[in-house]
């Protein structure tokens, strides 16, 4: 790999240093204000945009509407721009632009890294169409409180498998040349309650093993830019961290690509009271390491510094990299880019089968099914939140009836497949709650239908999972369903009538009730792990989680046998004990079982997708090395030797364990 790489920079060294060559040259004729417009990232509707335009002051542009827009908007800046400086165009495209996949949470469930990373290809190629050469995503942040909205737009509450999935964008978007930008720098899913753009009180020791490690895997997978948060990390603002921006992102990581503030966060520095004004403000971002301000032009009132010369070589650095110098303008595509066949195939595998008492599903299409519930007739809530351009999508009632399946009123039908949940307003961002219950109307209406005495199948629509008790108990067969895009409703109906076997896990543990909020299945043991009643553990709801991180049933059963520990290789044999094929994701957990400082229960440290015929069997080898057993404390990632115990399993709860020392 690496002669392929040295090969590559040989080939393209010369044009790299001549493009340094041109940025030093644009840096040394630029005046401050020209450098400071390109810290800038202005909206279209902004009124000082033009005026900044007139006098080629604009370094970005955020939500531009189509490439129609971009292109005006460029031509006004290479006119005003006397060193004919071209904008660079960003977007949110997190899962997809025009062709919409499933929500990033969705995408999480498939614990498949290539899914991740045919999203990004996908969402690129459709995204340049429209001029668009950055986008603010992969959203990296670990999140384990449900009550936050912003749950959908990651990859959950695992830092193993948020930064696999992570690195898999960055390598999707970033090799079909979209800036990736991971988000939001950090520990904005620790903040208090759940609550967006709060606080978040974490120590060093849960920032670096949990919170910091999906973003070190985009920076290590060549991540070329990031956003800084908002919340506080302690009692300093994200955005205003030196110690994280310079000290770990920069001199420990080694990063060189951009950092962006979210928007307005600059300004709000002031409201979180470190700042008395937007000029400090935009001093104290700006010192502590972000180089774009987003949408509040603070940035355009800093004084002259070294360092605004190293941001703006960043800015410059990224769009030659896009080649905006050479083609600052786009052709206006005649036939746009769609992809709905890789949509489909993502949502298929986003799909979660959580219970399927008695075998329910698969379903008969011979069989008198009726459809119901406010979500089941939606096709916008199916796009979920960050939707981008898309506008395309079907409906469970779609994918029944282009399934062949005409349904019936549920009074008359043998079998009701029920669709409740959250609509798209109630998910992403700004949309923090207090509960996680089905809406008191839907939950009236799913008991309703639960009385008809007749099986129920239901299906969860939601960004977050939600606290379906009730349900757990009284209702034979349930499948979480995300948010799954413009193919949502095919890829549900595939699953639903057996042409898809599901093969989802968990990426987040369901809680019992939002009040359990927090909950996540790699907690620390205490000193009186949850059981009898003097012990860490709620008097008033069973122990754990409805369902735990990892858990996906599928229409087959595997079982897990003969685990070895060799050297430095665990493995077992899973073989598919049921009458179809199907897919499991093998997951691998590790414990560190005694330390110098208090470690999880247990960590996901590796998962493999393995596809099994019926009484077929493969054995499943994961590593136990370094990388699986160090932890970070005192300043050091570390190895303490003793004991550990390592699982196989099929979730976060069961498969088979063992104890080894090192
Ligand atoms: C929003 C979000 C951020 C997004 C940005 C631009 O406030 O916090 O994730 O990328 O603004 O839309």
């Amino acid at each position: 790999m690496h002669r392929i790489l040295a090969a590559l920079l040989l080939l393209l060294a010369p044009q790299l240093a001549a493009d340094e060559v041109r940025i030093e040259k644009l840096l040394s004729e630029m005046t401050l204000q020209e450098k400071l417009g390109q810290l800038t990232m202005y909206a279209p509707d902004q009124p000082e945009l033009k005026d900044a335009l007139a006098k080629g002051l604009v370094g970005s542009v955020l939500n531009t509407a189509h490439v129609r827009q971009a292109n005006e908007l460029q031509s006004a800046q290479l006119a005003g721009s006397k060193h004919r400086i071209p904008i660079l165009f960003a977007y949110d495209v997190l899962h997809g632009y025009r062709t919409i996949f499933p929500i990033p949470l969705a995408v999480a469930s498939s614990f498949d890294p290539e899914a991740a990373e045919t999203v990004g290809a996908v969402s690129a190629r459709e995204a340049r169409e429209d001029a668009i050469r950055w986008t603010f995503a992969p959203m990296v942040d670990i999140a384990r409180d449900a009550r936050w909205g912003r749950m959908a737009e990651g990859s959950g509450e695992d830092p193993y498998l948020a930064g696999r999935m992570a690195a898999a964008y960055v390598r999707g978007f970033q090799s079909n040349g979209l800036l990736a930008c991971a988000k939001h720098f950090v520990a904005y899913g620790a903040a208090e309650g759940g609550r967006d753009y709060g606080h978040a009180e974490v120590t060093e020791a849960t920032l670096r093993n949990v919170y910091l490690p999906p973003f070190r895997a985009a920076v290590d997978a060549g991540v070329g830019s990031l956003m800084s948060a908002f919340n506080t990390v302690g009692d300093v603002p994200a955005t205003a961290n030196r110690k994280l921006l310079q000290d770990v992102l920069r001199s420990e990581w080694g990063f060189q690509g951009l950092v962006v503030s979210d928007w307005a966060a600059v300004s709000e520095l002031v409201q979180h009271g470190i700042a008395a004004t937007p000029a400090e403000a935009a001093r104290k971002a700006f010192d502590a390491g972000v180089d774009i301000d987003m949408w509040d032009g603070a940035f355009m009132t800093l004084p002259a510094s070294a360092r605004i010369d190293e941001a703006v070589r960043r800015v410059l650095r990224a769009k030659f990299a896009a080649g905006l110098f050479e083609e600052p303008l786009v052709r206006e595509p005649v036939v746009v880019s769609t992809s709905y066949r890789d949509a489909r195939h993502v949502a298929r595998r986003s799909i979660v089968l959580l219970k399927n008492d008695g075998g329910l599903l698969p379903l008969s299409k011979s069989r008198k099914i009726a459809l119901a519930g406010p979500l089941a007739e939606s096709s916008r809530d199916m796009l979920g939140p960050w939707h981008a351009k898309g506008s395309r999508a079907t409906s469970v009632r779609d994918g029944l009836h282009l399934a062949g399946v005409e349904t019936v009123r549920p009074i008359d039908a043998d079998v009701i497949v029920a669709v409740f949940g959250e609509t798209h307003e109630q998910s992403g961002e700004a949309a923090s709650r207090t509960s996680l219950a089905l809406p008191p109307d839907q939950q009236r209406q799913l008991e309703s239908l639960v009385e008809l005495g007749k099986p129920v199948v239901l299906i969860v629509m939601s960004g977050r999972p939600l606290a379906i008790s009730w349900a757990a108990e009284h209702v034979p067969s349930i499948v979480q369903a995300w948010f799954l895009g413009s193919e949502g409703g095919n890829a549900i109906a595939d699953v639903l009538f057996g042409d898809v076997n599901p093969s989802g896990k968990l990426p987040v543990s369901v809680p019992r009730t939002a009040a359990q909020a927090p909950v996540y299945y790699a907690h620390f043991p205490t000193g009186r792990p949850a059981g009898h009643r003097f012990t860490n553990r709620y008097q008033d709801i069973p122990v754990g989680p409805l369902y735990p991180f990892g858990h996906g049933l599928s229409y087959t059963t595997f079982e897990y046998s003969d685990l070895r520990v060799e050297g430095d290789v665990v493995s077992a044999t899973i073989r598919n004990s049921g009458t179809r094929a199907g897919d499991e994701i093998v997951q691998f957990y590790v414990r560190d079982v005694v330390a110098s400082v208090s470690r999880p229960v247990k960590e996901l440290k590796g998962f493999q997708r393995v596809s099994l015929r019926p009484d077929q069997s493969v054995r499943v080898e994961f590593p136990l090395t370094r990388r699986e057993l160090e932890f970070w404390t005192n300043g050091a990632w570390v190895v303490e030797p003793g004991e550990f115990q390592v699982w196989i399993a099929p979730s976060s709860e069961g498969g088979l364990t063992t104890k080894v020392y090192r």
